[in-house]
């Protein structure tokens, strides 16, 4: 793909089609970026498989346990980032904004619908995901053993409203980076900072 590094409109265009690329595409690194919230004033990042990008709204979808400690911390405080980075690309990708969780709701209900079992699975597990055991063997899946459609219980997606996207791309002759804000009314700024 030719793009022309030095127009901030191709690069808000690259970005978006990396995330929209990494919703399906697993060899992109931008299909498991690295998600971080606070725990009070604490950072605390996991990886997540990145399920969808809206890019006219702005929004990165992932699917988790209700039940997990990120939910418990979001609950109380909503601000996200996400970034990832591809050596492949040489691309690095920060978003950053605020969160919204939905469980037991149309959207929840519809990411659900969309999945496939061997995702709805994970959502079965006793006692939820982030709960201190004894034993992990006792928590390992049997297909047998669970109703693959009672896990939407314990189901829900957050959405990340981003208002900031970072692009970086690495190249020998000088790197590129680049910012895009939105602000409250959805109105763009963009500008190059020394990278
Ligand atoms: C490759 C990979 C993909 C993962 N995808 C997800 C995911 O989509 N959703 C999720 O909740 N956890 C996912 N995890 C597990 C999280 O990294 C994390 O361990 C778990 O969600 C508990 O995080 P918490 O205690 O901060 O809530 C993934 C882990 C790896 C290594």
């Amino acid at each position: 793909m030719v793009m022309n590094l030095n127009n901030k409109n191709e690069i808000l265009k690259r970005a978006n089609f990396l995330l929209r690329d990494g919703i399906k595409n697993r060899d992109s690194l931008f299909h498991t970026p690295i998600i971080s919230t606070l725990n009070d004033k604490q950072i605390s990042s996991r990886v997540m498989v990145l399920r969808d990008h809206n890019a006219a709204k702005r929004i990165v979808r992932f699917h988790s346990d209700v039940r997990s400690d990120k939910i418990s911390e979001l609950k109380i405080n909503k601000n996200i980032a996400v970034i990832g980075y591809d050596p492949n690309l040489k691309t690095q990708i920060r978003l950053s904004g605020l969160a919204k969780i939905n469980h037991k709701n149309n959207l929840a209900k519809k990411a659900w619908n969309e999945s496939q079992a061997i995702s709805k699975k994970c959502y079965s597990v006793k006692d939820g995901s982030s709960f201190k055991m004894e034993k992990p063997e006792l928590y390992d899946f049997h297909m047998k053993d669970i109703v693959v459609e009672e896990g939407y219980e314990n189901f829900c997606t957050i959405e990340v409203h981003y208002s900031s996207l970072e692009f970086l791309y690495l190249q020998r002759q000088g790197h590129r980076r680049c910012k895009f804000t939105w602000n409250k009314q959805g109105k763009l700024r963009s500008f190059w900072l020394v990278p």
